[in-house]
């Protein structure tokens, strides 16, 4: 495990309504009581309509929890449809947001210049982004699964300064891992969390590099994360599944 703090995020996906978010949120809220935020970092992703809810609830029980967006608009404001701006996410006490969930890139066309854009709106906004990328199976297959990962991770921060790049999180969500119950190895997430590290450094230097958090996520467990979490360059989990049920998030969090 590397010398930075960790960071377990629970993305909640499309799941729980408000009043199921808000069980979830006080249920975690006990299970962390007196938990120590400088050791490891907890971060909930729900969907929009549950984060005010979440806000409260953290705010009125001040619960060791941060909190964040799915996503986010490539727009500051104004005649976008359906979109929420990094500045209603702020105003919300939110501070992450994804961006390039494979969901968002399959169902919803997102490539590069979105993600790109997005990671920028995020920053622009004070948000911290956290950046999704990872292969598909057939590129895994092909052996190409850190050529193309490396390939999201440099557009999506492209036109990023190495300041900003020093905030970034970067999550390796191989595609084939998510909601699969198949996890990658630890040794397969070492590989891709070391290569996205060295792209790093090579494009901002060691400070930034040594800096940002790389998280691994794919069917993560508190019967998997302790593995996971002894490689050198994986300073984390991004959680789907297991985040959903408060006792087992927690156990995540609290894996050492
Ligand atoms: O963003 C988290 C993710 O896609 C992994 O989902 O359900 O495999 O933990 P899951």
């Amino acid at each position: 495990m590397s010398t930075r703090t960790p960071l377990m995020a629970g993305n909640w996906k499309m799941n729980l309504d408000w009043k199921q978010g808000l069980a979830l949120v006080e249920e975690l809220g006990d299970q962390l009581k007196g938990f120590n935020t400088d050791a490891v970092e907890a971060v909930v992703l729900p969907p929009f309509v549950d984060l005010r809810t979440v806000q409260v609830a953290v705010d009125a029980g001040k619960l060791p929890i941060a909190y964040g967006a799915q996503d986010i608009s490539a727009f500051e404001s104004g005649a976008y449809t359906g979109e929420v701006s990094g500045s209603m996410l702020t105003a919300l006490g939110a501070t992450y947001v994804a961006v390039g969930h494979s969901e968002r890139r399959q169902y919803h066309g997102e490539d590069e210049q979105v993600t790109s854009a997005k990671v920028k709106a995020a920053f622009a906004a004070g948000l911290t982004p956290i950046l999704c990328v990872g292969e598909p199976l057939e590129e895994r297959k092909a052996g190409n699964h850190v050529a193309y990962t490396l390939a999201q991770l440099t557009g999506g921060l492209e036109g990023v300064d190495a300041e900003q790049a020093k905030q970034v999180v970067i999550a390796y969500e191989p595609v084939w891992a998510i909601g699969t119950g198949e996890v990658a190895s630890a040794d397969d997430a070492q590989e891709v969390c070391h290569a996205i590290r060295e792209a790093l450094r090579e494009l901002h230097g060691d400070v930034v590099a040594d800096a940002v958090r790389v998280l691994y996520g794919g069917s993560v467990k508190s019967s998997n994360v302790v593995e996971l979490m002894g490689k050198a360059d994986v300073d984390g989990a991004l959680v789907g599944g297991a985040s959903l049920k408060a006792e087992e998030f927690a156990k995540i969090v609290g894996f050492q």
